[in-house]
């Protein structure tokens, strides 16, 4: 262990500030904020947070966490549980965190994920008195070597008035050269971000910070806890023809090349095994431009079917992790991990021109989307980079299973309760019973469209009931505003957005 760790730790002045998780979390006092690594459960602080959780039971301790997305190892259920967290940002994806949010007892920022960043750098959050940051080496000119993720981290290091390392002996140090960091610098004086390609390489390995800031290294051996991704079923495969279906069109007229452009996958099962659907395609040289990279990413590299994948967190499965972490120099040419202000940039998203696949929880007759917001009240995980995504790819796609919680809910509803992306930004939509390519199409052309490819037979007479009704009372998006919600009210009185007429069908 200790032969490994100096080979870890190159830049020898640091070695004195090695320290046990307990020793770092004694320094983080009530009401501070911390700036965590991790992103969708990859390369998250582990063993600093758990000593606070455990600080927590002897004195009263709340403070505000913000990190790159949602994190692993149980942190934010510990957290949660243990009642530490004032407010929490910018997305989270645990149940006990979730009903901490719901029941009032933590305020969430839920924000566009290359938001963050940006808002650290104008001062509107609070100080970062720790960062907290997990990495696989640090250099011997003090550069900090993310792991898994870079997700915020290199933005909370250079804020943070003081760095914790987390060197985490578990995670392969063979992720050494995997990392591209750049910052942007203050608004106003930036020059454009020099990426035009997917594999462009543009600033360093490892993080650069003031060593001075670096108060501990706390060495430790935990390796990420898995995604909880299920695997493709019927609906998904059949999701995932659809959309292939379409794209197939695309590049019949001309509108896209044969290698497709650019694509960029959401979080959560469906967006996986949608991308999964590509493994029997006859696409081919694909490039990746995206968020988080899971499982269907690295079995579309091993296939030879994807060329390069640029992200800036990898979340793989629990067979998976271990296949792809064992191997990970079987990527090294066609990988790099970005912090996610520029993984989710809006000028880079533009000028690659992405296709981007996310998966709503909602969508209404006209094409709004609710991502985040069951019942239009109660948070699910965040919207994440969807927005950062959808507003500015050249195609912003959405798939969703058609119904919801066997049938009761219907995914596409007269009105969205709770509008994440607006009919504006949303161009094409995809269920396991077809797509619907709403470019150019005016609202009223959309709802026929809309109904007629992606709703579930079961509701369909229902929404164009709904939809009648509204269209005699005219206007550009017609609706009935007594009735729109009448949905989901149903739902919490009886169980079930069907009709009384089909509620037993
Ligand atoms: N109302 C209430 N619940 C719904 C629902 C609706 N309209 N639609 C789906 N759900 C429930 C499902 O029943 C399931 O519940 P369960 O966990 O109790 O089984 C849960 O939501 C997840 O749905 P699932 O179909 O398994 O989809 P998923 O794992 O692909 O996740 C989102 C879907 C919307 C939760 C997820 O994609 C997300 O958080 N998106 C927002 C962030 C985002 O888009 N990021 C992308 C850029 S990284």
């Amino acid at each position: 262990m200790k032969q490994t760790y100096n080979q870890r730790l190159r830049d020898k002045q640091l070695e004195d500030r090695i320290v046990s998780e307990e020793t770092a979390a004694s320094w983080i006092e009530d009401g501070m904020t911390l700036g965590l690594s991790g992103f969708t459960r990859a390369g998250d602080a582990k063993a600093v947070p758990s000593a606070l959780v455990e600080k927590a039971k002897e004195e009263h301790l709340k403070v505000n966490v913000y990190t790159g997305a949602s994190l692993g190892s149980d942190i934010d259920r510990l957290m949660a549980e243990a009642g530490i967290v004032h407010k929490r940002l910018p997305f989270q994806a645990d149940k006990t965190m979730r009903s901490e949010i719901n029941q009032g007892d933590m305020l969430f920022v839920d924000q566009h994920l290359s938001h963050t960043a940006e808002a650290i750098r104008q001062d509107i959050l609070n100080p970062i008195d720790y960062a907290i940051v997990e990495a696989v080496s640090i250099t011997k000119d003090g550069m900090i070597v993310p792991s898994t993720s870079v997700g915020n981290s290199s933005i909370f290091a250079e804020k943070a008035k003081n760095v914790i390392v987390e060197l985490n002996l578990a995670q392969s140090d063979a992720f050494e050269g995997l990392h591209d960091i750049y910052e942007l610098g203050a608004q106003g004086k930036r020059q454009p971000i020099p990426l035009t390609e997917v594999d462009d390489r543009i600033g360093t390995i490892g993080i650069q910070v003031d060593i001075e800031k670096i108060k501990g290294i706390v060495i430790t051996n935990q390796p990420d806890s898995p995604s909880t991704i299920v695997p493709p079923d019927e609906d998904t495969a059949t999701m995932a023809n659809h959309l292939i279906g379409f794209l197939r069109k695309e590049v019949e007229v001309g509108r896209l090349p044969e290698n497709l452009a650019p694509l960029q996958s959401g979080i959560g099962s469906v967006a996986n095994a949608v991308f999964h659907g590509l493994l029997d395609s006859e696409f081919t040289e694909l490039e990746v431009y995206s968020e988080v990279l899971q499982d269907a990413v690295f079995d579309l590299l091993d296939a030879g079917k994807i060329k390069f994948a640029s992200g800036c967190s990898i979340t793989l499965s629990e067979d998976k992790l271990e296949e792809v972490y064992g191997n990970i120099d079987r990527y090294r040419d066609r990988l790099l991990l970005r912090p996610q202000e520029i993984s989710n940039h809006p000028e880079i998203i533009r000028r690659l021109g992405l296709i981007s696949i996310n998966t709503p929880l909602e969508v209404d007759i006209y094409g709004n989307v609710n991502s985040t917001h069951v019942l239009g009240t109660k948070m699910m995980n965040g919207i994440g980079g969807s927005g950062d995504f959808t507003r500015n790819s050249r195609l912003a796609i959405f798939v969703t299973k058609s119904i919801a919680k066997n049938g009761d809910i219907s995914s596409v509803v007269p009105f969205v309760s709770h509008v994440d992306h607006t009919e504006h930004d949303v161009d094409v939509l995809v269920t396991e019973q077809g797509y619907a390519d709403l470019r150019g199409l005016a609202p009223k052309e959309r709802v026929p469209v809309i109904i007629e490819n992606c709703a579930h037979p079961t509701y369909r007479e229902q929404l164009y009931a709904y939809y009648e009704e509204a269209w005699e009372k005219g206007g550009q998006t017609p609706h009935v505003l007594e009735k729109a919600f009448a949905w989901h009210t149903r739902f919490k009185e009886t169980g079930s957005m069907k009709a009384a007429a089909l509620q037993h069908s």
